[in-house]
Parts: C-alpha cells; sequence; structure tokens
C-alpha cells in the first residue's frame, strides 16, 4: 500500500481556523496541522521554520507559543505571485502552472487532498459508541481536514440515511455546551455514508474503493480503515482492504482493534498476517487508555517537574499500583470475555501500557520511536510473571436491597462451568537498576464495588522521622502516597503529613489535590478522539509497535497457559464486593497494602 509520511500529510492540510496562544487571545492562523495548538510530534519548539513538502524554502512559522503563522512577507510574495499566476504573466515558458505554483513556494497539494475514514464493523457496539461519536467530536472542533469522508461498512444491510439515524443517537454537543451544535451534527452526517459489503469480499471492497472515489473528486486519497470487528475476520478484511481498496495516491492506515491475539504464538501470527498486507507504519495497534488525558499527562507530570524524576526510582518508591476496577460485569460481552478472561483483556494492554510509560527512562525526544523504545526496554526488562504472583477471582450473583445481580456464569453466552477470570491481582517486577526489587501491584476487575483506575505510589519511610512518636507504631499510615487518577474524577494528588493547628503536635494527613473538574472548565476529550487525530495525523506515539507486543505477551503466556492448562479454579466474590481477599495476602507478601481500599483514599 502507498504510504506518507505524517509530514507529508500535514503540508496538505492548509486549514485556515482559530486558535489560542499562550496568552489567551485568539488569532486566525493558516495551519499546517489541523487543530493542535502545540505541535503533537516535537518537544518544545521555540521558534523554528517548518519546510513544505519537496520545496527547500521556509514557507511557516512556528511561534513559541505553539501558534503557526505563515511570514507576512512571503504571504504577501505568494499572493503576488498567484495574481501573476492569475494574469498569466508567468506562464508562458512551457512551465506549468502546478510547476510554477510550487516554484513560487506553493504546496500544489494545498486543499486537493481527502482523507476518507472508513469504519469496518459500522453496525456493532464499538462504532456506536465510541468511534462515531469521537469523529464527529474532532469535527466539531475542527480537527478534521477540509475534505473529509465517513464510510461505515459492514454485513448489515443498511442505506445511508439508516446509518445516519443510526450514527445521530449517539452524537452528543457536550463539548463545551458550545452554540450550532444540531447544526454541526447535520453537517457531520452527511458526510457519512454506508457501504454494505462482507468481510472477505474483493469485490465489495472493490464497490467500496469505487465510492471512495467518488468522494474524493480526483484529490490525492489518504484512506483510514477502522478495523471495528471481532479479530477473527481482521485478516480478511486488511487482505480486501488492502488489495481493493487502498489510496492509490496518499497513504492508507488501518486502525486495529485489541485484542491482538490471545497468547505470544497468536500474536505473533496475526502481526505476520497482518504484514502480508501492510507495513508495520500503516498499522495502528489501538490500546486506548493511551490516549486517556491522565496516562498523556504522566510524562508531563514526571518529565516537567523537578520534584517527581529524582524520586522515580527504588531509592525512594516502595512500590506502584495499577488499579483498575469496573462496578458492573460482562454483561452484553460474556461471549467475548470467556475466551480472553481479564489478564487479557485489562492486564496484558492498558495496565501493562501505563506501567510501561511510568516506569521507562527519560526518551531521546517526544519522537514515537523514542518514547516506544523507551517503552519497550522496560517491557523487556520485566521479570515473567510467576503463577504463585498472581491471584484470580470471578464474580457470582448477590443480592443486596432488594436487587439480584447476575452472577458470571449466569450470562446466557457463558459456558456454566467457566473458570475464566474475571478478577485478577498480579505482582511484577523490573529487573533493572531503577527499579530492582520495586513490586509493581496490577488489580484489575469486574462487578467490584466501583468504577476507577488510577496509580498508585507508594513512598518509603522518613528514615529516622522526628515524628515518629507522633505517627504511632503504623509507619505506612505516614508515608507519602501520589495518586494518579485517570477516572472518573480526574485528578493528582500528594498525600502529606502535616500538623493539625492549635498548641498540640497532632499530625494530620492531606492531600495537595489538583482535582481537574475544579481546575478546568472544559471537558476532557475522550480517548478516542485523541488516537483517531493521531492515526489520522500519522503520529504513532500513543499505538503499539509489534516489538512492544511481543514483549507484552511474553510476559504473560507462560502463566496463562498454566491457569488454563491447570484449569485453575477463581476465588469467587460476590457481584458488587471488593474482590477477593487473596489480592491482599498477594500484596502482603511484598509488604503492601492497597492503597484504593484504605478509609480515606
Ligand atoms: P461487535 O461484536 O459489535 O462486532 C462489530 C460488527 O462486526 C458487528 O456489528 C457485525 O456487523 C460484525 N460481526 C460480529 N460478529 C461477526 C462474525 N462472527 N463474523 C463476521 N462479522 C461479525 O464488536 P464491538 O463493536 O463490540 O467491538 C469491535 C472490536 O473492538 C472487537 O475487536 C472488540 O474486541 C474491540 N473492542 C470493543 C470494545 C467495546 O466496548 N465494544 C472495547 C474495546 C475493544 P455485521 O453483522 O453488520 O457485519
Ligand atoms: C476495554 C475492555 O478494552 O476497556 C472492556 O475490553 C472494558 O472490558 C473497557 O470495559 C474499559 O474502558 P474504559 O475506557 O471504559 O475504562
Amino acid at each position: 500500500m502507498a504510504s506518507l509520511s505524517s509530514a507529508q500529510y500535514r503540508s496538505y492540510s492548509s486549514n485556515s481556523f482559530r486558535q489560542s496562544s499562550s496568552n489567551g487571545q485568539r488569532h486566525n492562523h493558516r495551519l499546517l496541522s489541523f487543530c493542535s495548538p502545540i505541535p503533537r510530534r516535537s518537544p518544545p519548539v521555540v521558534l523554528c521554520l517548518q519546510q513544505s513538502q519537496g520545496n527547500s524554502r521556509p514557507n511557516v512559522v512556528l511561534m513559541q507559543d505553539g501558534a503557526v503563522a505563515t511570514p507576512v512577507n512571503l504571504a504577501q510574495k505568494k499572493e503576488e505571485t498567484v495574481k501573476k499566476l492569475e494574469d498569466g504573466l508567468l506562464s508562458s515558458s512551457g512551465i506549468s502552472t502546478e510547476e510554477l505554483k510550487e516554484a513560487a513556494g506553493f504546496d500544489v497539494n494545498e486543499n486537493e487532498s481527502s482523507v476518507s475514514i472508513t469504519v469496518v464493523g459500522a453496525s456493532g457496539d464499538l462504532a456506536k459508541k465510541k468511534i462515531f461519536p469521537a469523529l464527529f467530536a474532532l469535527y466539531y472542533e475542527g480537527c478534521l481536514p477540509k475534505h473529509f469522508t465517513v464510510f461505515g461498512y459492514a454485513r448489515s444491510k443498511m442505506t445511508d440515511a439508516e446509518l445516519r439515524n443510526m450514527v445521530s443517537k449517539t452524537l452528543t454537543c457536550r463539548i463545551d455546551q458550545r452554540e450550532n451544535c444540531g447544526e454541526k451534527i447535520d453537517q457531520f452526517l452527511k458526510r457519512c455514508f454506508y457501504h454494505s459489503g462482507q468481510y472477505d469480499s474483493q469485490e465489495h471492497f472493490a464497490a467500496l474503493d469505487k465510492k471512495l472515489k467518488e468522494h474524493e473528486g480526483g484529490r490525492e486519497s489518504n484512506r483510514l480503515f477502522y478495523l471495528s470487528i471481532p479479530p477473527n475476520i481482521f485478516i480478511d478484511a486488511v487482505k480486501c482492504a488492502s488489495s481493493s481498496a487502498s489510496a492509490a495516491s496518499g497513504w492508507t492506515r488501518v486502525i486495529v482493534e485489541k485484542p491482538f491475539g490471545r497468547d505470544s504464538e497468536s500474536s505473533a501470527a496475526l502481526t505476520k498476517a497482518l504484514k502480508q498486507y501492510l507495513t508495520e507504519d500503516q498499522i495502528f495497534r489501538i490500546d486506548h487508555y493511551l490516549g486517556k488525558e491522565l496516562v498523556e499527562n504522566l510524562s508531563v507530570l514526571r518529565f516537567s517537574n523537578l520534584i517527581f524524576e529524582p524520586l522515580w526510582s527504588r531509592q525512594y518508591i516502595r512500590n506502584v499500583q495499577l488499579i483498575f476496577s469496573e462496578d458492573f460485569g460482562t454483561e452484553g460481552r460474556g461471549g467475548y470475555f470467556d475466551n480472553y478472561g481479564i489478564i487479557r483483556d485489562i492486564m496484558q494492554n492498558h495496565l501493562l501500557q501505563i506501567l510501561a510509560l511510568f516506569a521507562m527512562e527519560t526518551p531521546v525526544s517526544l519522537d514515537a520511536e523514542d518514547i516506544r523504545n523507551e517503552k519497550v526496554k522496560v517491557l523487556r526488562s520485566m521479570r515473567t510473571l510467576r503463577l504463585e504472583d498472581v491471584v484470580i477471582g470471578q464474580y457470582k450473583s448477590h443480592t443486596r436491597g432488594g436487587v439480584t445481580h447476575p452472577g458470571y456464569t449466569d450470562d446466557k453466552t457463558v459456558p456454566k462451568d467457566s473458570v475464566t477470570p474475571t478478577f485478577a491481582a498480579a505482582a511484577l517486577f523490573i529487573d533493572n537498576p531503577r527499579w530492582d526489587g520495586v513490586p509493581f501491584l496490577m488489580k484489575a476487575g469486574k462487578a467490584l464495588h466501583s468504577k476507577g483506575a488510577e496509580i498508585r505510589v507508594q513512598f518509603r519511610h522518613v528514615p529516622g522521622n522526628l515524628y515518629n512518636r507522633n505517627i504511632g507504631t503504623d509507619l505506612d499510615q505516614a508515608t507519602n502516597e501520589l495518586v494518579i487518577r485517570v477516572q472518573p474524577d480526574e485528578a493528582i494528588y500528594l498525600k502529606i503529613n502535616n500538623k493539625v493547628p492549635g498548641l498540640g503536635m497532632r499530625l494530620d494527613r492531606s492531600n495537595l489535590n489538583l482535582l481537574y473538574s475544579t481546575r478546568y472548565s472544559k471537558e476532557i476529550p475522550d480517548a478516542y478522539e485523541r488516537l483517531l487525530l493521531d492515526a489520522i495525523e500519522g503520529e504513532r506515539r500513543l499505538f503499539i509497535r509489534s516489538d512492544e507486543l511481543d514483549a507484552a505477551w511474553s510476559l504473560f503466556t507462560p502463566v496463562l497457559k498454566e491457569l488454563e492448562e491447570k484449569r485453575t479454579i477463581p476465588e469467587y466474590y460476590p457481584y458488587g464486593s471488593r474482590g477477593p481477599v487473596g489480592a491482599h495476602y498477594l500484596a502482603a507478601r511484598y509488604k503492601v497494602r492497597w492503597g484504593d481500599l484504605g478509609i480515606e483514599q
């Protein structure tokens, strides 16, 4: 498939729209990047000149505040040249107008490229719940290029109008409650179309290609396929999309949803099969946790605050906890879930990705490959998970307040004797100089008492603490803890010890709290928005590279096999409880107390 770099892509997208500068004022600039106020790919830029594709002349200035502007003299020069071109003053030498435009500093592709986004599996749950709403939010924010089209593709028979009707039910005007939302929805829906076809039919994809071409109207075409389908049909769809519906001129990219296999072998086989039709840089393996605001913020917190980085090692950190919980069961997704279980569904990807970002060394730059290089080093330094370091559980039916919640195996799509874990806790270790001996504890469960995801960093005790007498015997109560609450109520808070005001000397624990909802009025974008935009822009930083995936699977595959071969019986826990007690014993073995279970969290 043809593929262009993101730099090339950016050069055709000269939208004009409003952008905030650091002083809060809004300016109109001609932008190369669709809607990123700060250059997304590079570390802070003070002032630099960006080159236009295929043109040695600088034509864009990146301002200190991240705004991008065309220098006035160059813009004027261009205008003059255009005028001359239009007046025929420059077109008498046998050189084409396009060549002259290019020579004069123009990007000949300006406004002439298109982006088509095909949601494969458009009739499904994820498409309705996440993908179409995220695309609309990007459209609303002015982040999509001028010439874009969205196509839904699935086997279900639907007309364009039926697709629009289906999609319209899940689009919301949540973004800052700004005006004209209804109008924007209508405009967006007009750009949405549907094509019904089989996932393994070259002919049906060729028919899609024909429709895409009509919408592209002869412009350079760039195509993004989002595989929102069950994994057993990924390869068929990729094969057909690549051979019958690839972009003829621009790039073709494919977003692949998890699960990426169910162990090392199947994952390697999937990668191998995908690579028959796509190059690695065309494959965007999505882990939507990497698109969450607070996960994005992890590196900012660590690398741009002097106070954290020096503490970020075994010297000061006692343990790190990565906790995921949902207060509902697998309702509606039991069929999928039973084949995977919570370790594959949450730990091997979402929590492990956060761990890798948390623990990596400082990357050389913020470029995708530099970050992914550091993440993969962490994963490869990790000890393979052992069975004795894992606790598994499964929720059972529970009645509370007259309401009966079903057990996992009450789901009709789940076998009655299933031992698939819906809860797991695990202790992992990174055998490198920074993290030697520090337990990284993971805990993930469905049908628990609360919903949330957080990172807890528990620091060591203060040596020879002068206030031990005031603290009492439980020194754990006095250690500092940094909590990064990914969701809900995004927050970063640090637990510190302080004196209770008054004449006595009584110590208290308080939180230095950055609660996003009070600090920022802007609503936090959904992870899928960020990731879709990145895929359109060709930014791979938040997508998983194949070697990361291999390393992640090799940590978990042996234990998953052992659990399955032995048919290990999970510890049953009531729906809505705090999960199996085994998780406490596991933590206690490493002298850890789960931070989410304290009275004051
Ligand atoms: P669905 O089960 O809803 O499937 C999506 C579409 O694929 C269906 O509407 C159906 O469309 C088609 N399809 C379903 N089963 C088959 C089959 N056996 N053979 C051929 N086509 C089939 O999936 P989701 O939308 O829930 O998820 C899509 C992908 O995203 C999956 O890989 C899933 O694991 C992943 N994912 C989903 C999440 C979610 O919250 N739903 C979260 C994270 C990842 P039609 O019949 O019209 O062709
Ligand atoms: C998905 C899992 O990847 O993430 C689901 O397959 C889980 O089981 C979901 O419910 C959680 O995502 P979020 O963004 O709602 O926390």
